[in-house]
């Protein structure tokens, strides 16, 4: 579907409606939509193409435009839903170069064997004058890979963000309408792919606060007409804030964890403390890593397995450390029949984040009394550190 959203300037990309996996890793419960923009002025830039998939709808969007001449391409990024196409471009448009970062350059040429002589390397602050509108180039390294630039069209004060800003959401509206339907999505997409470059992100954010911008153009979901509605919650996850809050994942076998998961909500909110647990046998990831966007506690209880955690527990425990969420406490509860590592190998796995450790609590077999009392300890334990912390 083709629009023009600003004179001369086209949203030429697609909607993945029906996609539910992104890397194989990621759930879509919303599809997905990869933008592609084209700028029409003297020379003709696009910015962007879309995942292979879709290489159909944009060569025929480009067509019912009548585009028949690319100056320019703009690659802000060098994963294949927004560079697939790329080589179908070139070969399209035989005087088209690809414009990007140093970085892009490379790995374009290692992922889709992009012609070194078909590149245009733009360092950051570069400008390039398209005739009535310039496109200025802004270094964003690691918005989620290390090529990642934004460009910024000067004359229409519109950024072109591509993942940065971004949200898994396949929608009829060009622009946000709903909201809070868009606030969650931005919020799963930034907390799968972007959480792990907070201080990266931070940094950009900084830098982009310099420019006027009047319209945010990304390269997933709807366009944000209002760009402080996406900054200022971008401004809110990056920051050191955590929400009085309490993550608890976990899995239980035979009710003895259960047991005890279901005695500690209870003490957690007795103590007026919002817990939010996941039963990682049912859980979409993408929901638990937004709960870890800003809470201030990660509680994990399992029951040992093989002398370790269960394994959906490890993995949950692995991804918690790779997306490096910043929780400040953690604790450790569950059960063990005749021994195992499991509170040392937990610790160790995460050790990525920042968190303190809080004293676990096993349970042989079944749970007793004195172990009902340890989780009692814990909650009051947790409560204090929310308090010391001035978040309740
Ligand atoms: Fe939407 Fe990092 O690709």
């Amino acid at each position: 579907m083709v629009y023009e959203f600003r004179p001369n300037i086209f949203s030429v990309g697609t909607q993945d409606w029906d996609r539910r996996l992104f890397d194989e890793l990621i759930p879509l419960p919303e599809g997905t939509s990869y933008n592609a923009y084209l700028i029409r002025d003297k020379k003709i830039a696009l910015i962007d193409t879309v995942d292979p998939r879709k290489r159909e709808e944009l060569i025929g969007n480009l067509k019912e435009l009548g585009i028949k001449k690319i100056d320019y391409l703009i690659a802000h990024h060098a994963e294949q839903d927004h560079s697939g196409v790329i080589p179908d471009i070139l070969a399209l448009y035989p005087e088209a170069k690809v414009v990007g970062s140093e970085k892009c350059q490379e790995m374009l040429s290692d992922l889709l064997s992009v012609p070194k002589e078909r590149f245009l390397v733009v360092k950051d602050g570069d400008t390039l004058s398209l005739g009535e509108k310039t496109l200025e180039f802004l270094s964003t390294p690691w918005v989620h890979w290390p090529e990642t630039i934004v460009s910024y069209l000067r004359e229409d004060k519109v950024l072109f963000s591509c993942d940065f800003f971004g949200s898994h959401l396949a929608t009829s509206d060009l622009y946000v309408k709903d909201e809070p339907r868009v606030a969650q999505a931005a919020k799963r997409y930034y907390a799968e792919i972007m959480m792990p470059f907070r201080s990266a992100i931070k940094k950009h954010l900084e830098k982009l606060a310099k420019y006027e911008v009047s319209l945010i153009a990304p390269s997933h979901g709807p366009v944000y007409p209002k760009p402080d509605f996406i900054i200022n919650l971008y401004k809110d996850w990056v920051s050191e804030r955590v929400a009085n809050e309490v993550v608890l994942i976990y899995v239980s076998m035979h009710y003895s964890t259960k047991t005890l998961v279901d005695y500690f909500i209870s003490a957690l909110m007795r103590r007026g403390l919002t817990v939010k647990p996941f039963n990682l046998t049912v859980t979409d990831i993408g929901e638990l890593a937004m709960a870890l966007v800003d809470c201030a506690t990660l509680v994990i209880a399992s029951p040992t397995v093989l002398a370790g955690s269960h394994p959906l527990v490890f993995y949950a425990v692995y991804l918690t450390n790779a997306l490096k969420p910043k929780v400040r406490f953690a604790g450790v509860f569950g059960s063990y029949g005749w021994g195992g590592k499991m509170v040392e190998m937990i610790k160790e796995t995460l050790g990525n984040l920042k968190v303190e450790f809080l004293e676990p609590v096993l349970v042989k077999g079944y749970p007793k009394e004195g172990d009902f009392s340890s989780l009692e300890k814990l909650a009051d334990e947790i409560l204090r550190k929310h308090k010391e912390i001035g978040i309740c």
